[in-house]
C-alpha cells in the first residue's frame, strides 16, 4: 500500500450560544445546540500520512511530540475514521496553529475539525458536510462547526447522525469582527472536556437547557437581520448563563479573573454610549469582544487600554474548512 497523505485547514470558531454539557458524553451528543461564526485567519494546518510500515500512530501538535492522554484521544479519533475506510494503518499526524492554546480559542476546535478532514481526504473517504461535521464533533464537540462556513448552528440531535453543524449564513453576510482581549495566556486549569462532565451538577443546568430554544431562535433572527442590539442582548445572556451553570457546578469552574470583569463592565459602558459591541467568554478568563468591522479598530484601542488586558487577537468572519494540495 502506498503512503496516504493529506493536509487539511480549519478555523477556530466563537459560539455565540453556547454548548455546555452532553447528553451522551461518549458521543459529545449536547443537551443544547449551539450557534457561532468561524474565525478567519485563526487555523489550524494538519497533515495526515498513513504509512503501512507504523506500528503505532503518533503526533507532533505545535512541535510538541505527544504521549499520555493526548496522544490517545487523537488516536481513537483516527480509529473512527480507519473503521469507516475499513483499514487499519497506523498513522503520523503533523499540527500546527497560529495562535497560541488554552487562551479561551478554541484550538481543539480547529485542531479536530483540520484532523477529520485531512484524515478522510487522506483515506479517499467520501462523506457529505453533515457527515465531515459530526466526525469532528466526535473529536471536540465545538470542532463539528469548524466544518461549516461563515455563520454556523450545530443541531444537537438525538443520535450520531443527527447531531451535526451546517452554515447558517454565508462569510459575507455580516462583517463582524472578534476582538480577543487576552487576560492571560496560560493554559486553563480544568479543559471543557471534564468541564462538560460538571454541567449537570449544576442545580442551575435544567433551566439553562430548558430555555435554550428560545435563546437559539433569538440568536438567529439577530443573526440573520444583523440586528446588533438584539444579538448583544442574547449573546451576553448566554455567555453569562454557561458562566452561572460553570461557577455552581461541582466542583465550581470559576474561569472570570478581575480583568475579565473590568472588560465586561467597559464593553457594557461602551455600548450604553452608542458603540454596537458584545463580549462573549468560553472556558477561560479571555473576552472575546465583538462588533462591527468599522469599529474594530476603535475597540481594540480601548480594550488595550484597560489594566490587566495583556494583548488582543483580530478575527474576522472565516470559511469552513478546506484542503491543501
Ligand atoms: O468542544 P469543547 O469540548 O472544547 O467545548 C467548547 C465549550 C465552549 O467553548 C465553552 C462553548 C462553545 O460552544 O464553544
Amino acid at each position: 500500500m502506498p503512503l496516504l497523505k493529506a493536509t487539511a485547514c480549519a478555523c477556530s470558531n466563537i459560539a455565540f450560544i453556547k454548548y455546555w454539557g452532553n447528553r451522551d458524553d461518549a458521543l459529545r451528543i449536547p443537551v443544547n445546540g449551539s450557534i457561532s461564526m468561524n474565525l478567519d485567519g485563526l487555523y489550524t494546518r494538519t497533515t495526515v500520512t498513513f504509512d503501512p510500515n507504523l506500528n503505532a500512530d503518533s503526533a507532533l501538535v505545535d512541535g510538541r511530540e505527544m504521549s499520555g492522554g493526548g496522544m490517545t484521544r487523537i488516536s481513537h479519533h483516527l480509529d473512527q475514521v480507519r473503521r469507516r475506510a475499513g483499514v487499519e494503518t497506523r498513522a503520523r499526524i503533523e499540527s500546527v496553529s497560529n495562535f497560541p492554546a488554552g487562551v479561551g480559542i478554541a484550538s481543539s476546535a480547529s485542531a479536530f475539525a483540520a484532523l477529520s478532514l485531512a484524515a478522510v481526504k487522506a483515506l479517499d473517504l467520501r462523506m457529505s458536510e453533515a457527515e465531515l461535521s459530526a466526525l469532528a464533533r466526535l473529536g471536540s464537540g465545538s470542532a463539528s462547526r469548524s466544518i461549516p462556513t461563515g455563520f454556523v448552528e450545530w443541531f444537537a440531535g438525538d443520535s450520531h447522525e443527527s447531531s451535526f453543524a451546517a452554515s447558517i449564513a454565508p462569510v459575507d453576510h455580516w462583517a463582524l469582527v472578534d476582538v480577543v482581549a487576552l487576560v492571560s495566556k496560560a493554559h486553563k486549569a480544568t479543559g471543557s472536556t471534564e468541564g462538560h462532565h460538571t454541567a449537570a451538577t449544576s442545580p442551575l443546568q435544567a433551566a439553562r437547557v430548558a430555555d435554550a430554544a428560545r435563546r437559539l431562535d433569538l440568536c438567529r433572527k439577530a443573526l440573520l437581520s444583523r440586528d446588533f442590539e438584539a444579538f448583544a442582548e442574547v449573546v451576553e445572556q448566554d455567555s453569562d448563563i454557561m458562566h452561572a451553570i460553570m461557577m455552581t457546578g461541582r466542583p465550581a469552574l470559576f474561569y472570570w479573573q478581575p480583568a475579565t470583569l473590568t472588560i465586561m463592565a467597559e464593553v457594557r459602558r461602551l455600548r450604553a454610549s452608542g458603540l454596537p459591541l458584545l463580549y462573549t467568554i468560553d472556558a477561560g478568563p479571555n473576552v472575546h469582544c465583538l462588533c462591527p468591522a468599522d469599529y474594530a479598530d476603535q475597540v481594540d484601542q480601548a480594550v488595550r487600554a484597560l489594566p490587566g488586558v495583556v494583548d488582543t487577537l483580530r478575527a474576522g468572519v472565516g470559511h469552513g474548512a478546506w484542503v491543501e494540495s
